[in-house]
């Protein structure tokens, strides 16, 4: 089973990463959360969740439904200290979803100022998978400058673009879609949307 780390960032969209939490961990692979302080922000105001900061792997446990021995773990943004800010801590893949804007510039300027950043700058420089599902409409040059800088340096980029062939019947099904991908691009198997021709 795998090792993954999960970044929710203050983009729209943290439904994204929580999806993909409740996926990894059901798929009973081993996940450690994180979330910035803007993306605990923004999912309080679009999924009315807000992460308790006492014990907050069994709030999101709780959120998800996921069972208390569920192989979650919640690392707060600020501790640089936590195993994945370092190499040479075994982490499988890192996913950042939804990935702001900020992030994006933050990571591609190589700054680590906190731990989600250092821990995306650890698997560039590892060499290790880092996928990025960047949220934002229209892209600055800038935003594109560091999407393209990323890529360049080894992160593959699934942008939060749901499909309409897939005739969605509701906001469950285009989250899914998004999830569906990013697990594609980690080998992880799924069941969350209908593959074409199939
Ligand atoms: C409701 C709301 C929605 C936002 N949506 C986006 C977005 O889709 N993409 C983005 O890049 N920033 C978005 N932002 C702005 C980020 O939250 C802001 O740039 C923040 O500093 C990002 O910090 P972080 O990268 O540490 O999470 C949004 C902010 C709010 C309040």
């Amino acid at each position: 089973m795998g090792l993954y780390t999960v970044v929710i960032t203050g983009a729209s969209g943290s439904a994204y990463g929580l999806r993909l939490v409740e996926q990894l961990v059901l798929g009973g692979h081993e996940v450690t959360v994180t979330m910035t302080d803007a993306g605990r922000d923004v999912t309080s105001y679009e999924l009315g969740f807000d992460l308790p900061m006492e014990e907050p792997a069994n709030g999101l446990k709780g959120y998800l439904e996921l069972g208390k021995d569920a192989p979650l773990r919640y690392a707060c943004a600020n501790d640089l200290f936590d195993p994945i800010a370092s190499g040479s801590h075994r982490v499988d893949a890192m996913v950042v979803a939804p990935a702001s804007m900020g992030f994006v510039g933050a990571v591609a300027s190589g700054l680590a100022n906190n731990l989600p950043e250092r821990a995306a700058d650890v698997m560039l420089k590892e060499r290790r998978p880092l996928i990025l599902v960047p949220r934002e409409t229209p892209l600055s040059l800038v935003h594109l400058r560091n999407l393209t800088s990323l890529a360049e340096a080894g992160a593959v980029v699934v942008p939060a673009s749901p499909a309409f062939y897939q005739k969605p019947q509701s906001l469950d099904d285009m989250v899914n879609f998004v999830v569906g991908k990013v697990l594609d691009v980690l080998g992880v198997d799924h069941g969350l949307f209908e593959r074409w021709g199939e």
